[in-house]
């Protein structure tokens, strides 16, 4: 599913966060949004699902206005996984993955809707928590336990504001390889990412924010000394071995 953001704006109580930001996303592709803190990743996410309404020019799924859409039918196309959550349910595991089919069930869960939620608890190798209270999980399980939710929806385009930061270096990397093959299966990733490294590992596109601008966005030949430097001011060195890409900082 393609996505085309068109010269859209947004403002809290008037303090602008995203100015003239145009960008068009294909089906399957995998896109890092990176940029320093404030920079307006969260913000930019919000506006593609709905969740914060543009001030001025549009979000388009395929040719659909996001607007346009119910809120059942916008869930079956995009699914949404917070930077973080104040409301933590009282449900288990398993329950808290199977919400994620709420768009799809009429009064009660199908068999279909079952088959899925256990699909993906298997997925992300979640089965030894199935049954255990959220509540009573780690920042990182929890953060694990969201991402399941979303995949229950079964969605088109997969939004991501920071998922990978609350793990450690092992569920990074499922987690991201999970990402990317759901990308080879034509679903478009649009994930916020703090660590410059992983996002230029995973991406094929990668869009960088300064200040609530597009400063750069492209694929890995954005990628060099001085747009990073400018990008984050800090001074780095990149060293390429292979097709591999690595962002060293060198200090202050
Ligand atoms: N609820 C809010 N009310 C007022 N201003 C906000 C709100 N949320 C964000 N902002 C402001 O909007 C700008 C963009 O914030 P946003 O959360 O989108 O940045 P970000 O790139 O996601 O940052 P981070 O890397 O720290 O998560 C910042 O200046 C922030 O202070
Ligand atoms: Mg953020």
């Amino acid at each position: 599913m393609k996505i085309s953001i068109q010269d859209i704006e947004f403002s809290y109580n008037g303090v602008p966060a995203l100015e003239s930001i145009s960008e068009k996303f294909g089906k399957g592709d995998f896109i890092a949004l990176v940029g320093p803190n404030g920079s307006g990743k969260s913000t930019l996410i919000k506006c593609l699902n709905g969740i914060l309404k543009v001030h001025k020019g549009v979000v388009l799924i395929d040719e659909k206005a996001i607007n346009s859409l119910t809120p059942n039918e916008l869930a079956k196309e995009i699914a949404y996984v917070p930077q973080s959550e104040n409301k933590k349910p009282v449900l288990t595991v398993f329950d808290i993955v199977l919400l994620g089919r709420k768009p799809y069930i009429n009064w009660k869960p199908s068999k279909h809707d079952l088959k899925i939620t256990a699909e993906i608890i298997n997925l992300l190798h979640l089965e030894t928590l199935a049954l255990k209270d959220f509540n009573k999980l780690s920042g990182g399980q929890q953060q694990i336990v969201y991402i399941a939710r979303a995949l229950a929806q079964e969605p088109d385009i997969l939004l991501l504001d920071e998922p990978t930061a609350n793990l450690d270096i092992r569920h990074q990397v499922e987690v991201l390889e999970i990402l990317k093959e759901l990308a080879r299966k034509g679903i478009t990733i649009v994930i916020a990412l703090h660590d410059i490294n992983i996002a230029v590992r995973y991406a094929s596109r990668i869009m960088m924010l300064k200040e609530g601008k597009v400063f750069a966005s492209g694929g890995k030949e954005i990628i060099n000394e001085q747009n990073i430097e400018n990008l984050y001011d800090i001074k780095v060195k990149i060293f390429r071995e292979d097709s591999r890409i690595f962002i060293i900082p060198e200090g202050i």
